[in-house]
């Protein structure tokens, strides 16, 4: 059980001057009595005012100063770290916060009990308990004491289905690039989440990393590959579950890929995974096409498919963007540029994989002068398909495959915008869903997906991973 433990004036004053500002025979008593044989976590001020660690109990002191370390002592640098090493170091022992101010009023919400001793005078002091709402515990008076200033033992225990839901902590590693920022923004708002933020210096100081990724529920990578791989290496916590929105371990085993529309199983893995990986942009629209053409058995898994794709500038990274968006960058980045024109994105290994198609792909992506969306094409001979098909017929597939999806809508046979002749990429920025189009004739027809490669290419497809693992709405804090 984790509870507090405190003494307060009738003005709510603890202390003053960095001390008790009272002596009374015997109000102590209770504070013995509890705490012997258990626990008990303190702010630095309050352990210093002690002075030593409290006989026949494990001390826990909180401080980002000072260490103090002893047989039955040890430091922790926040309250939930606190917490994690006295259940572990203590299993089955309780818990008692004992102040001061600030312990008390982060651990309001989580605590089980509040053991508090009222002292029934007003004393000038500087140090205050903070105001909690009393609807949501049931008082018990457990002892008067009369004396000169009298005092009475109360306990306040958290109503039966009262106790606040507790936030999953959730550390962006990597969170001053595009992913990461965007993340971050679509957090804003949500009462499920506490993000755990690192001091800007230290985003590349491994033991700071180290020490909120193991702190964290679910920590999300939004890093280059080495770093991944290294972010991974740091875990020690086994309960901490990551999500990884780089390259690195898109295609490794133990990690689940996170597209869930694509199967029941995909899905399922999601939930229940501790490493998910977040598809690649280009990636997500190839395999939204293919994954159900391979396995719906209309497209032969040697079918030498190829591809080509349209994007904004904003998936090449900080720097490209800077460049598109500078005043005098080269006149080509006023045009389309094709890219990967040795056939190596570094897409293609998940695209092979996630389909289970024997070839490798060839892939032809376009990068151009707009900031996000894009638009990605797999054409098709129709006579090179395991079975007979027309674009009304896998329009017709590709609904019925993704039916109930929220996040992927199949176009209909009058749509407008295929009628228009013209798929834009930018269509659907600032969108988090995925629209898949067939086009074309009897003969040569041409499967596309256009969504945001922010959305569901990136930030948003981890969000809704996110969503996944917690068992919350999937499209929480997602625009569809
Ligand atoms: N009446 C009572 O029952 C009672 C009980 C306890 C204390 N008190 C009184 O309260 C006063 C002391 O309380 P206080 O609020 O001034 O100080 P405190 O909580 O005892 O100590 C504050 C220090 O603890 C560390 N700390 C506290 N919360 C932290 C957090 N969430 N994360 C990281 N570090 C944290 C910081 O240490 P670093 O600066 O080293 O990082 C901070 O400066 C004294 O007057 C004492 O007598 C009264």
């Amino acid at each position: 059980m984790v509870a507090l433990i405190v003494a307060y004036t009738k003005n709510r004053v603890i202390g003053n001057k960095g001390q008790i500002p009272w002596r009374i025979k015997g109000e102590q008593r209770r504070f013995r009595e509890l705490t012997t044989g258990n626990v008990v976590i303190m702010g630095r001020k309050s352990y210093e005012e002690i002075g030593h660690p409290l006989p026949n109990r494990f001390t826990v002191v909180v401080s980002n100063t000072k260490k103090y370390e002893a047989e039955n002592c040890t430091t922790e640098r926040s309250l939930e770290e606190a917490i994690a090493r006295a259940e572990k170091l203590c299993p089955g022992k309780n818990i008692y916060i004992s102040g001061g101010a600030g312990l008390y009023k982060e651990s309001i919400d989580l605590v089980e009990k509040m053991y508090i001793t009222e002292v029934e005078a007003v004393i000038e002091g500087d140090t205050y308990f903070p105001e909690f709402d009393e609807s949501l515990f049931v008082k018990t008076i457990d002892e008067r004491v009369e004396g000169d200033i009298p005092f009475t033992y109360v306990t306040y225990s958290r109503k039966e289905g009262e106790k606040k839901m507790a936030k999953t902590k959730i550390f962006i590693d990597g969170s001053e690039g595009t992913t990461g920022l965007r993340i971050n923004e679509r957090f804003q708002g949500r009462d499920d989440i506490e993000i755990l933020t690192i001091d800007s210096e230290l985003r590349k100081d491994t033991e700071e990393r180290k020490r909120l990724i193991n702190m964290s529920d679910i920590t999300i990578l939004c890093l280059p590959d080495a770093a991944s791989r290294e972010a991974v290496s740091l875990v020690e916590n086994e309960n901490v579950r990551i999500i990884d929105a780089s390259t690195a371990h898109r295609t490794e085993s133990g990690w689940a890929y996170g597209f869930p529309e694509l199967s029941k199983d995909f899905r399922n893995a999601i939930k229940t995974g501790k490493r998910v990986a977040v598809p690649g942009c280009y990636a997500s629209g190839f395999i939204s096409l293919v994954y159900p053409l391979v396995a719906g058995g209309i497209l032969p898994k040697d079918y030498p498919v190829s591809s080509f794709a349209l994007s904004g500038y904003s998936g090449a990274g900080k720097k490209t963007i800077a460049v598109y968006e500078s005043e005098d960058r080269p006149g080509e980045f006023a045009s389309g540029r094709e890219y990967a024109l040795t056939q190596q994105h570094k897409h293609l290994k998940e695209m092979q994989k996630i389909t289970g198609l024997t070839r490798t792909p060839l892939f032809s992506p376009i990068i151009d002068d707009y900031y996000s969306g894009m638009v990605v094409s797999v054409p098709l001979y129709a006579d090179m398909l395991s079975k007979k098909h027309t674009p009304e017929t896998l329009l017709s597939f590709y609904r019925e495959y993704y039916q109930g999806e929220k996040f992927i809508q199949v176009s209909e046979e009058d749509d407008e915008i295929a009628a228009s002749g013209f798929l834009a990429g930018n269509q659907l920025s600032g969108w988090d869903g995925m629209k898949i189009y067939v086009t074309g004739n009897e003969e040569r027809i041409v499967v596309s997906a256009q969504f945001d490669n922010l959305g569901k290419g990136a930030s948003g497809a981890a969000i809704q991973c996110l969503n996944i693992m917690l068992g919350c709405d999937e499209a929480k804090g997602l625009q569809l």
